[in-house]
């Protein structure tokens, strides 16, 4: 994308002085403070730091799974702080695909189940197309014939690929991994970190959290976070 293309198209994501409170017995926890953060379409953004730093808050606010106590969030043109329940769980649906540490899959359904169903919750197609596109998102995450599995029977990087798949289903506007590779040992994580810079060169936008400094290499941005705010890369390798 040229300069000019950026400066004129709006960002996909902007958080301004994004501050999260969590109750603590009689006091509380200052986990995000006074966050700005600005995510453009096209991006890769690898948000890095420690266990504890406050990614994962951030990322569920992004998500519209928690609000922030204050701060302004923009996504795509539209203010949060507008929208209602329902019209924030639509918006997650249609436009959020989300990937998580634990693939969160339904170990009841088979694997074209499991990618199936954000469309099922969307309510729009009909079953037998349902499948067809479960099928070919099964394929570009090269796992074509495990329709039929059961996700019990697949390994942890073939589960995370069936994760990938459902993230993708709905053709969201935004696809959100947190730690995406922390339960796969390093060949597998290659794997899985190599389909999301895929999608990202045909052009999804893509915000990962991590705290693994060797995934910085597939990112097109990286930030760096520690207890709630954003640091300087020397900052934040200085501790
Ligand atoms: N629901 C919650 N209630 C209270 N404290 C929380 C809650 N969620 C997270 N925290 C605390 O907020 C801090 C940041 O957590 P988190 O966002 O999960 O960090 P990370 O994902 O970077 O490991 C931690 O100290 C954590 O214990
Ligand atoms: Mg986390």
């Amino acid at each position: 994308m040229t300069d000019k293309q950026l400066s004129t198209s709006t960002p996909l994501i902007e958080l301004k002085g994004i501050n999260k409170y969590f109750k603590m017995g009689q006091g509380e926890l200052h986990v995000l403070k006074d966050l700005d953060l600005t995510i453009h379409r096209g991006e890769f953004l690898m948000i890095m730091g420690k266990s504890g730093s406050g990614k994962t808050t951030l990322m569920n606010i992004i998500g519209f799974l928690d609000q922030s106590n204050n701060g302004e969030y923009i996504f795509d043109e539209q203010d949060a702080s507008k929208l209602t329940e329902n019209q924030k769980s639509e918006l997650r649906n249609k436009y959020i695909g989300f990937i998580f540490q634990q693939f969160f899959l339904i170990q009841s359904l088979n694997v074209s189940q499991n990618v199936e169903l954000p469309m099922v919750y969307e309510g729009l197609k009909k079953e037998a197309r349902r499948r067809e596109i479960a099928h070919d998102y099964l394929s570009l995450v090269g796992l074509e014939g495990k329709e039929h599995s059961k996700a019990t029977e697949l390994s942890g990087g073939q589960q995370q690929r069936v994760a990938i798949a459902r993230a993708l289903v709905n053709e969201p506007l935004l696809i959100m991994a947190d730690e995406p590779t922390g339960a796969l040992d390093s060949e597998t994580s290659s794997d899985i970190m190599n389909i999301l810079a895929k999608l990202n060169d045909e052009g999804k936008t893509i915000v990962m959290v991590t705290h693994d400094p060797d995934m910085r290499k597939y990112a097109t941005r990286v930030v760096y976070m520690k207890d709630g705010v954003f640091l300087e890369e020397e900052e934040f390798l200085n501790g």
